[in-house]
């Protein structure tokens, strides 16, 4: 097996834990530096005659932005959040769109004087409100203007006259991945009434009040969340699987369905995603997530035996980390996973799996395995997406992400965007469009077979070049490599660039 060959070789590149190593183990949150926070927000402001406490609601939304988040869009920080200002009584009014602000200047000029005094409208309609917000979404989304950012609706709303009508539209922007908060405006009676409306309106528990002494820092809570996310296809650890909205940690996790021994199971980690590595398990709540995610997916077979990050080196036991990190030692943290009577000492069995008990089948426990022996499912983990961790977690627009599978659309997901041309050209000149399509893109390397067919299941993908050309057998649906000269034949051709994920922020090429 060529894997097992390359590993004999990254070995020696292991690095071990100091004995003084500060290393906490505690699974990683998510990024909280909100002078780091990128977002699309959208305000919606109920201005009706019934909220006849402005100040409060201008108060709150200033101090919400006012802990150093940069509003705006910047030539040299990806990490800004733009701001769009809707109002809403009897009639909606988009006062701003997303790029109107350019700083917390004029961000605070606006709102303190558009939000100056209610209106002298009795009516409140929050659907008019919701609809101006997605017409202001839409808009942008159209311009193709940072498609990779996430968007929140923020909502302060007084008891209107139709909070019931507008939950369908909340629930298709909600289903559109669009985050809702909402606060409740609440000066008169029936707040019980409003806050239950509210929840429903809001994404799970993102719903507050006014009054909240707390109210800034339980918005900004929510932001963060919002800004903490994975990768497509990767699974973003909570502190409670079954409630989707308990909170959720800066890392992903990824669970896969193919068996592998565990040398080409870290590898598969590395490869999926840039800095992935084997699952480590710090805590209970964490084994017990990959678990609960194992048993709701019909991918997985009984009983569960499954990789992790555990591996015996010199003496101890270490998780697996990101490649050129330390290894982090088992033997310092508190909690500990182990069956009964393991771990075995053992020169050969130095790798970690997790094994579910025959009489206890609710639970998996760690027991030490044969390194080079059977294959297993894995599981591999990698930091999300956050204020930390900026950058974007997708393709630029236009390329595709290339995954295990070309024709199912759920399969894991590389690191690597590819493009296919339909402009004819030869290598020269397509090795030069490749590299002026994007920063960094090259002519596709083909480095096994699922990315060889993969390429294949592109529409036109016939004849690609690739360095040397792929020519299509005839009549057969494969292709294999020729020898081309490089200023003649003239073919269609496909580029590759590392995808925009949380460790390469794509920054598109200036013409
Ligand atoms: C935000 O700013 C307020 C006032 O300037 C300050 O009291 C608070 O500690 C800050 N919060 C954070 C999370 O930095
Ligand atoms: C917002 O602008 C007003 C003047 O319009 C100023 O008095 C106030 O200090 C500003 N607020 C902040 C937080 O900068
Ligand atoms: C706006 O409200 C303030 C009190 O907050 C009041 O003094 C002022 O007269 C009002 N302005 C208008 C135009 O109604
Ligand atoms: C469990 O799996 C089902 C079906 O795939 C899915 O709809 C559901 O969201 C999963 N449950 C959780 C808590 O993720
Ligand atoms: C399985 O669970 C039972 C009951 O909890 C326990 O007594 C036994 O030691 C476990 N066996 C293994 C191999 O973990």
């Amino acid at each position: 097996m060529y894997i097992s060959v390359m590993f004999v070789g990254l070995f020696g590149m292991f690095m071990f834990a100091g004995s003084a190593d500060p290393v906490t183990y505690l699974d990683r949150r998510c990024g909280d530096d909100l002078s780091n926070l990128w977002l699309d927000v959208v305000l919606v402001v109920d201005n009706s005659r019934a909220v006849t406490r402005m100040d409060r609601v201008r108060k709150n939304i200033l101090n919400t932005f006012h802990n150093g988040t940069n509003i705006g869009t910047s030539e040299d920080n990806p990490r800004t959040t733009r701001v769009s200002l809707v109002t809403y009584n009897k009639y909606s009014e988009i006062i701003a769109d997303l790029n109107q602000f350019e700083s917390f200047d004029d961000f605070n000029k606006s709102i303190s004087m558009n939000l100056a005094n209610s209106s002298t409208f009795d009516e409140s309609y929050l659907i008019k409100g919701l609809e101006s917000a997605t017409v202001v979404l839409e808009k942008s989304s159209l311009a193709g203007e940072r498609l990779n950012y996430k968007k929140v609706i923020v909502i302060y709303a007084s008891l209107g006259d139709d909070i019931l009508l507008a939950i369908p539209l909340a629930d298709r922007l909600k289903a559109d991945g669009i985050t809702i908060i909402a606060v409740a405006e609440t000066s008169g009676t029936d707040n019980e009434k409003l806050d239950f409306w509210l929840d429903l309106i809001s994404s799970g528990s993102m719903s507050f009040s006014i009054q909240n002494e707390k109210l800034v820092q339980e918005i900004q809570d929510s932001f963060l969340q919002t800004n903490c996310f994975c990768p497509n296809g990767w699974v973003q650890l909570r502190t409670s699987y079954y409630d989707m909205h308990s909170y959720r940690y800066g890392i992903c996790l990824s669970l896969s369905p193919l068996t592998a021994i565990w040398r080409a199971a870290r590898l598969s980690c590395r490869n999926q995603w840039r800095n992935g590595y084997l699952v480590n398990e710090y805590e209970a709540n964490k084994h017990n997530y990959v678990l609960e995610s194992l048993r709701n997916s019909s991918l997985f077979r009984l009983p569960y035996t499954y990789h992790i990050g555990l591996t015996y080196l010199t003496g101890s036991w270490y998780w697996d980390q990101p490649e050129g990190n330390s290894l982090r030692k088992v033997d310092n943290q508190q909690w500990k996973n182990w069956n009964p009577g393991y771990p075995i000492l053992s020169s050969t069995q130095t790798i970690g799996v997790n094994v579910q008990n025959v009489t206890d089948e609710s639970e998996t426990g760690w027991q030490n395995e044969n390194a080079m022996g059977e294959a297993h499912y894995y599981v591999c983990e990698v930091a999300s997406c956050d204020t930390d961790n900026y950058f974007n977690c997708f393709c630029p627009d236009g390329w595709t992400q290339y995954r295990s599978s070309y024709s199912y659309v759920d399969s894991s997901r590389f690191g690597v965007c590819t493009a296919a041309t339909v402009i004819e050209a030869n290598w020269r000149a397509a090795q030069f469009s490749c590299r002026s399509q994007y920063s960094n893109a090259y002519l596709i390397n083909e480095y096994d077979l699922n990315k060889h067919k993969y390429i294949l299941g592109y529409p036109k993908s016939d004849s690609t070049l690739t360095g040397v050309t792929n020519f299509e057998n005839q009549g057969e649906e494969s292709s294999g490599w020729q020898n081309v000269n490089v200023n003649k034949e003239y073919q269609f051709y496909l580029c590759e660039v590392a995808a925009c994920d949380t460790e390469n922020f794509c920054e598109p090429v200036d013409n």
